[in-house]
């Protein structure tokens, strides 16, 4: 069975108490679950990391990418939180381990305030989804799993 990460950046340990009107009510560790039943759902282990230091998603990056040159690992759902907006130290982890992965995000980051238009993740990404709320994560699983059988 294939492993995916899932990853959140700095700030996503707040989601429930975090501008609720923006990330919703769910917690991180609803988010979690919701992760664990899609995981199952498509045939995937789950790993699901929460980090706010910039050094430690690079490390998992890095973790990752060694996993899927090896077979063991499908991919990478990604949400930096604000590091999307500011790190090419994130971007070349993803280019230099050539990992596959989906760029999240619960809130629709274009309709939002104009510096957070711009990623450093998107263009090393497979795919980017914004908007869907928690719920987003279980579908970029599941877009996982359709990318897998591509392959
Ligand atoms: C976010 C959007 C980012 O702009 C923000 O800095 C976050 C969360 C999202 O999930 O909508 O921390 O990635």
């Amino acid at each position: 069975m294939k492993k995916v990460y899932v990853l959140n950046g700095p700030n996503l340990n707040l989601l429930g108490t975090r501008e609720p009107a923006v990330y919703g009510s769910k917690t991180l560790d609803d988010v979690k679950k919701l992760c664990q039943l899609a995981a199952k759902a498509n045939g995937f282990s789950l790993d699901f990391r929460q980090s706010n230091h910039e050094g430690d998603l690079i490390d998992a990056l890095h973790e990752a990418g060694r996993l899927q040159a090896q077979g063991k690992l499908a991919g990478v759902v990604l949400n930096a939180g604000a590091y999307t907006h500011t790190s090419v130290a994130l971007h070349d982890a993803i280019k230099g381990t050539g990992v596959t992965l989906i760029e999240l995000h619960i809130s629709n980051v274009h309709a939002r305030e104009s510096f957070r238009h711009h990623s450093y993740i998107s263009p090393a990404a497979k795919a980017v989804m914004a908007g869907f709320g928690v719920q987003g994560y279980a579908l970029a699983i599941a877009g996982l799993a359709q990318l897998g059988d591509k392959k």
